[in-house]
This record gives C-alpha cells, sequence and structure tokens, in this order.
C-alpha cells in the first residue's frame, strides 16, 4: 500500500491533470496519467506478489512510477520506467527522487519498442503507452512465471483486440476490473512445483 506522502504526491499530479482538462488545453500541453485509484491497486498487488523485477511502459510524469518504485522498495526489487518523451520522464526523476525512491528505479528513455527486449524477464508489468502498441509490446515482454501484467484504458479505449488477444493464451487468467479507466489484470499461470 501507499503511505500519505506518497499518496500526496499522487493527488498533486492528479489535481494537475483535471485541472489541464478542464481548461482544454492543447493535448500536447496536457498530462494523461493514471487515476489515484489504480496507481493504488497497481502497487498493493505488485507489492502483495511481491514482485521483485518491475517495469511500467509509459511512465509519463509519474504516477504510476511513485506507485511501482513504492512496490518495489516493498519487495526488495527494482522498476524500470520506460518514457519516449524526455521532459516528463525528467520530472518523473524529479518527484521520485524527492520521494527517497530512486534507489528503487531505473529511467529509461527511448522507445519501448526497442527497450522491452533488453529488460529480461519480468514480474510485474504495467502497460499505459499508445493502445495501437499493447498487443505488440505484450508480445514482446519476457514474463516469469506468475507474472501479471496490468493494461489500462480498458473501459475507457476500443481495447477489445488486446483483451482478446491475452485471452486466448492457454497460461493465462485474466480479468477486466472496474478501477479507475478500466484494468485489464493478466496472470501468467505459476509453475507447479511437484
Ligand atoms: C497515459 S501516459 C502514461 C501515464 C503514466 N503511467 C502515469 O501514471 O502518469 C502514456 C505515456 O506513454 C508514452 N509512450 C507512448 N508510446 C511510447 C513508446 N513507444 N515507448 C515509450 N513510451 C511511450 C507517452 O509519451 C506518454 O507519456
Amino acid at each position: 500500500m501507499l503511505d500519505e506522502v506518497k499518496r500526496a504526491a499522487i493527488a498533486r499530479l492528479w489535481k494537475r491533470k483535471l485541472d489541464q482538462d478542464l481548461k482544454k488545453l492543447p493535448q500536447s500541453e496536457r498530462h494523461r496519467n493514471l487515476e489515484p485509484d489504480s496507481a493504488e491497486f497497481i502497487c498493493a498487488v505488485a507489492a502483495g506478489c511481491h514482485a521483485r523485477r518491475l517495469a511500467e511502459i509509459g511512465g509519463s510524469s509519474g504516477i504510476s512510477t511513485i506507485a511501482l518504485a513504492e512496490a518495489a522498495r516493498q519487495s526488495g526489487g527494482s522498476l524500470t520506467s520506460i518514457e519516449i518523451e524526455p521532459t516528463r520522464q525528467a520530472e518523473a526523476r524529479e518527484t521520485i527522487a524527492a520521494l527517497g525512491l530512486a534507489d528503487w528505479v531505473e529511467f529509461v528513455l527511448g522507445d519501448a519498442g526497442e527497450i522491452i527486449p533488453k529488460c529480461g524477464a519480468l514480474d510485474f508489468v504495467l502497460l499505459d503507452c499508445e493502445k495501437e502498441d499493447y498487443i505488440r509490446f505484450f508480445e514482446l515482454l519476457d514474463l516469469a512465471p506468475g507474472a501479471v501484467v496490468v493494461a489500462d484504458n480498458i473501459l475507457s479505449h476500443n481495447l477489445f483486440d488486446y483483451v482478446a488477444h491475452v485471452r486466448k493464451r492457454s497460461d493465462v487468467e485474466s480479468i477486466t476490473l472496474p478501477i479507475g479507466k478500466g484494468l485489464e489484470v493478466t496472470r501468467l499461470r505459476p509453475t507447479l512445483v511437484q
């Protein structure tokens, strides 16, 4: 779970996003962030399953980065935060440092399509980038047995193809949860110990 300091940091970023939406700023000047409830959820799930190798695809200005960095701190792991837009990532880096979470985050700037194949095996992944890339990036992931992938915007965008794609695999369980803008939570079956 998040503590009050991290919740307050998330609330500040979320308020700015809502203010920008209200002002109807051009899309390029608006921040797109994960909903606070979704941030709380991914922190609890990732920490709760003791995920040690975490990644987020689309870190932006850092709401999900705070949540997953805190999970990594609790599990003694580390988060790879991938973002293509430098100013957004620079802001997230500052926020994470101010919260004392820098030791648990590796920031990688660039196209996730090139970075994911270098990440190695992962225990927890947040997919929160352009929606047309979800299937391609999911397929690039090296998922450890028992790994969890959470994809955002399932109920706000047309992501039927992504949901159908992950659910057709015989080695996963997957469910859409009405948290925030809708999360598809997909879990690779763990290897059974005989
Ligand atoms: C919805 S925002 C992410 C919000 C973030 N998870 C948060 O909680 O604040 C999507 C982000 O994905 C980034 N992005 C889009 N395509 C990408 C790609 N191919 N590689 C890396 N980042 C990408 C965008 O620049 C944008 O900042």
